[in-house]
């Protein structure tokens, strides 16, 4: 990539990151809306469309021979000289890679150790740019401290994970962040908040107040490539007490969901066909 690409002087460019196994991708669709939604926010033109990502994303993963991995994309504003306005005739350059994975998606999974620090993003977290230093910051703090995610406070209110969505049980209820610009809208979320309603959890769609972890029972955090992981610990702050029944539920129920989406034939071969 040119030293002149946008992504490369300005972070101006937008990703996503799909989970994918045998050349199936979960939640296709999700990402695919999500990416077009992050492009619109920043008035950047895609150009491929959902097939022709999808061909791309096939091709990739034969070539690499790998079984279970992440499907990275990326669109950014193109190569022109450095100016911070658009530039008037740059062409979008898209980059795509796909990387092996190695998270267990069965069993009861680990319990984690996370680290409460400082939101510094910028007020536009619902666009999934690759502006990505305080979350790169965030994380490399909490891996100082043995931790495996930050988690991230604004204003006393919880916010998210540096690279994952923030769930809370509280006597039974689940707590997690509304959408909103102060955090990702996150495909994972999305998807264990359709299996909490179909499981009859209560559901409380609210920033929980970080003064507040004390009165906690589960902590855990969602994304495409730790798919639902429960927090053992937030240092200094909070441990687990007991057992996490309605974290391993819910983690139940999202594998199966992406178990579902990536069985069977290649989506190509299953639309061809
Ligand atoms: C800041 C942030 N929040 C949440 C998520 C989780 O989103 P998803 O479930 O779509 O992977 C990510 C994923 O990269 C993220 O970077």
């Amino acid at each position: 990539m040119p030293v002149t690409d946008r992504a490369f002087l300005f972070g101006d460019g937008i990703y996503e990151v799909v989970f994918g196994r045998d050349g199936r991708f979960a939640f296709w669709e999700l990402h695919m809306q999500r990416l077009a939604r992050s492009a619109a926010e920043v008035e950047l033109k895609v150009p491929l469309d959902s097939g022709q990502w999808l061909a791309v994303a096939e091709r990739l993963w034969a070539d690499a021979g790998c079984e279970t991995g992440s499907l990275y994309l990326e669109v950014s504003r193109g190569v022109a000289p450095r100016e911070h306005s658009f530039p008037e005739r740059a062409e979008p350059t898209v980059v795509a890679f796909v990387k092996e994975l190695k998270v267990a998606t069965e069993g009861d999974g680990e319990a984690a150790l996370a680290v409460l620090l400082p939101d510094q993003r910028w007020l536009r977290c619902d666009i999934k740019s690759v502006n990505l230093l305080p979350n790169v910051l965030a994380r490399q703090a909490a891996k100082r401290q043995g931790g495996r995610e930050a988690i991230l406070v604004r204003d006393g209110l919880l916010t998210e994970g540096a690279a994952t969505n923030l769930f809370l049980v509280r006597q039974g209820e689940l707590w997690t962040h509304p959408l909103d610009q102060h955090i990702l809208p996150g495909v994972t979320r999305h998807v264990v908040l359709e299996e909490a309603r179909r499981l009859g959890i209560p559901i409380r769609l609210e920033a929980y107040p970080a003064d507040e972890l004390a009165l906690v029972d589960e902590v855990f955090v969602t994304g495409t490539t730790s798919h639902v992981l429960a927090i053992g610990e937030i240092l200094g702050h909070w441990r687990r007490s007991g057992p996490d029944p309605i974290t391993a539920r819910l983690r139940q129920a999202y594998l199966g969901r992406l178990e579902a989406e990536t069985m069977g034939a290649p989506h190509s071969a299953q639309s061809a066909g």
